[in-house]
């Protein structure tokens, strides 16, 4: 039974990858995904339905199934049914951790919308995340099984992750907890989307793992670059709320590397940076402090080499407009920044 009461809003996906052929096949397999979503996620009662697609028809880059169907492109068959349903997958799976991860982060905007735990309540942004997971769940056994146990290791990955960070560094190296956090909680997700693509779409085993590899590197970029979002952009830039992380005593790698810092802004950060910050000025000094520091500078050099490490998968792809379109997609995920 589909009767979504409000079937998310048409998409328009003017993207240029500097090929006539690829921008029109991206388009048409965005589309195809974007089809799909709707179909499934505005399947059931209408009191679901409104809270599922709440985050959907609020925005969101499609940042996933776009990896999902540019790795496609390595392969004999791209945009095949499966690799739609793997890159839609990929999408309701985000959709469902940001359901659950502003209920973890007490967030109260997403994708410039109210977050469904702001709006409505924890419980029902709970519930909401889990249906998701029940339509992903549903649509990967549409696949094949291999694809199910794929993303039970991405699903067991990515709540390790979350759950890593939530319990904290307890006396390792900030840092290094940091990198392991975020390869799991994001980096894994995107590494799927590349994988799930390219397998899909007939690719060999090699060329599966260098897509794989892609993906992960870029995931690690995306989320530095979103962390360091979190502190030095405005709401209206971001779609959420600056300093989120800081106000839950979460320190991401800008900060963390602040927080190292043998300045005068270092070490009165260090002194407020106990615990989660309550009051509004304090969050707002914090971010001024940060903002004296070489953070994020620091943050950056890390970023960048996490390009370089996408890059030299990208070397190992045959060359070709879906290639380059990655590397596009690379800068442009740090051109975020600036
Ligand atoms: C937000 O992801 C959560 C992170 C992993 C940083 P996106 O930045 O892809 O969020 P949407 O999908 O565009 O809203
Ligand atoms: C993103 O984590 C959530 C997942 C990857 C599961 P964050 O908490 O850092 O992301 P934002 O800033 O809320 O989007
Ligand atoms: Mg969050
Ligand atoms: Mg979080």
């Amino acid at each position: 039974m589909t009767n979504g009461p409000t079937p998310p809003k048409p998409r328009d996906f003017t993207m240029d990858f500097g090929d006539a052929d690829l921008t029109a096949r991206m388009r048409r397999g965005m589309e195809a995904v974007e089809k799909l979503l709707g179909e499934r996620l505005g399947t059931g009662e209408e009191f679901i339905t409104d809270k599922v697609t709440h985050l959907v028809q609020a925005g969101g880059k499609r940042f996933r199934p776009l990896v999902a169907l540019l790795c496609s492109e390595f392969g004999p068959q791209p945009h095949t049914e499966n690799v739609i349903k793997a890159a839609a997958i990929t999408e309701m799976v985000h959709l469902a951790t940001l359901y659950h991860d502003d209920v973890m982060d007490e967030a109260a905007k997403r994708r410039g919308v109210d977050s469904a735990n702001h709006r409505w309540s924890n419980t029902v942004a709970i519930l909401a995340g889990d249906i998701l997971f029940s339509h992903a769940s549903k649509t990967m056994s549409e696949i094949d099984t291999e694809t199910v146990n794929y993303f039970a290791d991405t699903f067991r990955l990515l709540v390790t992750g979350q759950m890593r960070e939530t319990v904290g560094a307890r006396g390792g190296d900030p840092v290094e907890h940091y990198l392991k956090v975020i390869e799991e909680k994001t980096g894994v997700l995107i590494a799927a989307a590349a994988h799930l693509g390219a397998r899909h779409a007939g690719a060999s085993k090699e060329i599966v793992e260098h897509c794989e590899g892609v993906g992960a590197a870029i995931g690690m970029v995306f989320q530095i670059v979103d962390d360091i979002i979190d502190i030095f952009s405005s709401s209206s830039e971001s779609g959420k709320v600056p300093g989120t992380d800081l106000r839950e005593g979460v320190f991401t790698l800008p900060v963390l590397y602040a927080m190292r810092e043998d300045s005068p802004a270092g070490t009165e950060l260090r002194e407020l940076l106990t615990g989660p910050l309550t009051k509004d000025e304090d969050v707002e000094h914090a971010l001024a402090l940060i903002s004296e520091t070489a953070g994020r500078q620091r943050a950056l050099e890390e970023v960048h080499r996490y390009l370089d490490i996408a890059e030299q998968h990208l070397d190992s792809l045959p060359d070709s407009p879906a290639n380059r379109a990655l590397r596009q997609v690379s800068t442009y995920t740090v051109q975020r920044v600036g």
